[in-house]
């Protein structure tokens, strides 16, 4: 069917104008116009944090961020994907981490530099009060860092953005990690959860999985119970 034309509008994908409906996600939209996802793209349900999406708006310097599965497209709009995030995940044995500001100064010494300038905060498309908790974790509050990063995806726009080069995600999982495993523990539904594994559950299953071919694995993952 085609589409009223009073109901388009443009925007440019990496340079190159398209009309596309107004009411698609950047990620619709840029598949309206051609564009196939095969990195960028999760969910498409705002979860996993792959499609952070680089914009600007007719008429305003501002470099914006946003998450493609989510954002809405706006007339004039320009748009252009970053590939990746930086990101440099340290590996640690949280058990033997100490739940406080040292561990955070030992993996992840850039976090000395944190200007406290919010910039984080304003690239987040979850709305997450992220320099709060970067400075919570500097200061060793474990619990604060840790529920404030809760709703993180690790879209990577607050390190994008970031003047001092941290990766404040990673801050977050950091905390989140030394929370759950030195603060509150395993809780009931984990235990739970682990006695299920244990007693081998989903031993059947795992092993149909792992007779299937590649093709087959395939096929069940596309046909898999999806949110959206
Ligand atoms: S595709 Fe997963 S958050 Fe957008």
């Amino acid at each position: 069917m085609e589409n009223n034309e009073s109901e388009m509008v443009s925007i440019h994908v990496m340079g190159k104008k398209h009309r596309v409906p107004y009411d698609l996600t950047i990620m619709k939209a840029m598949e309206y116009a051609g564009h196939q996802f095969r990195r960028g793209s999760g969910c498409r349900g705002g979860f996993c944090g792959a499609c952070a999406t680089i914009y600007r708006t007719k008429g305003n310097f501002k470099l914006l961020g946003a998450l493609a599965c989510q954002k809405i497209v706006e007339d004039g709009m320009y748009i252009a994907q970053i590939p990746f995030s930086p990101s440099e995940k340290k590996t640690y044995h949280i058990a033997e981490v100490r739940p406080d500001a040292s561990a955070f100064l030992e993996y992840y010494p850039e976090i000395a530099r944190c200007l406290a300038c919010n910039t984080c905060t304003k690239a987040c498309p979850q709305d997450i009060d992220v320099m709060d908790y970067v400075q919570a974790a500097l200061k060793g509050d474990i619990e604060t860092a840790a529920k404030l990063s809760f709703d993180c995806l690790s879209c990577g726009l607050c390190a994008v953005r970031c003047p001092a080069e941290i990766v404040p995600y990673n801050i977050g999982q950091l905390a989140r990690r030394l929370y759950s495993r030195h603060i509150v523990g395993p809780t009931d539904h984990v235990r739970a959860k682990v006695k299920e594994v244990e007693a081998g559950k989903f031993d059947e299953g795992i092993e149909e999985l792992k007779r299937l071919s590649g093709e087959k694995l395939q096929e069940r993952y596309e046909n898999r119970e999806k949110m959206l």
